[in-house]
């Protein structure tokens, strides 16, 4: 076996040199972090779901014609994606008054919202992905306007999509995180999806009992965390009896 070159380790994922130019191979961790690394634990086999269920969305949102970065699932925890330079925002949706919303303006958790809100943070780990506005995010160069509308666009639709495919397995889609990443082809460059959509950066709250099947498991001590992420691949209909 050949060595692959390591490109960037974060929290819970790797980035190695991908086999051909222009591609990553993107590794899901079974680390589970939260509060910025301060609280910090492996959970056996959370990689693996989170990659099956981040391939399935994605695959999902490739068809729809969402541009996203992602190419293939190669094995349990790997995945063939695109290189992209990736935009120092992170993007949050909310339909749902939930965590550090509900926190900041408190409004309770579970109030919905009078329409989706979208806001930003700063990706920096140094400073804890600081909220900032669209003001901010020009003023430093982080994207520029039109990156902010095609960011925004794509995060509206995104959301409309993807809430009503949990609603339809019984899931309401309270909140998420999503990142994207410059694709350049040629002399043309477009802001597409990256990173991953998993239970680890959305909040997923089953309709009929309101029971939490995402990361606020073990952000808040409650346990099941390996089982909420299983429920939330069976029912999205992934088999894990392939691997
Ligand atoms: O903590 P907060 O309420 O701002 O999180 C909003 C949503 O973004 C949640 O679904 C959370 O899982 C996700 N998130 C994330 N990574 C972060 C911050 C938030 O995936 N660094």
């Amino acid at each position: 076996m050949t060595r692959r070159r390591k490109i960037y380790e974060g929290k819970a994922k790797i980035l190695y040199e991908g086999p051909e130019p222009g591609t990553i191979v993107q590794h899901f961790k079974d680390d589970a972090t939260a509060f910025n690394n301060k609280k910090h634990d492996l959970i056996e086999g959370k990689g693996v779901l989170n990659n099956r269920i981040s391939e399935f969305i994605f695959t999902r949102l490739n068809e729809i014609g969402v541009p996203t970065h992602f190419i293939k699932r190669i094995n349990m925890r790997e995945q063939l994606v695109k290189e992209v330079e990736i935009i120092p925002v992170e993007v949050m949706v909310r339909n749902v008054a939930a965590g550090s919303l509900s926190k900041r303006l408190g409004i309770e958790e579970g109030t919905p919202l009078p329409r989706s809100i979208i806001e930003f943070a700063y990706k920096s780990d140094e400073l804890d992905d600081p909220m900032v506005t669209e003001e901010h995010i020009t003023a430093f160069a982080w994207a520029t306007p039109q990156e902010i509308d095609d960011m925004m666009a794509l995060s509206l639709r995104i959301n409309d999509f993807l809430s009503g495919l949990f609603l339809g397995i019984g899931i309401r889609l309270v909140d998420f995180k999503i990142e994207f990443g410059r694709l350049y082809e040629g002399d043309m460059m477009r802001v597409v999806l990256a990173d991953e959509i998993s239970p680890d950066s959305c909040r997923l709250w089953d309709t009929a009992t309101n029971e939490k099947l995402d990361k606020d498991r073990f952000r808040r001590d409650m346990g099941g965390l390996m089982d909420a992420y299983q429920e939330v691949a069976r029912r999205l209909g992934i088999l894990m009896e392939n691997d």
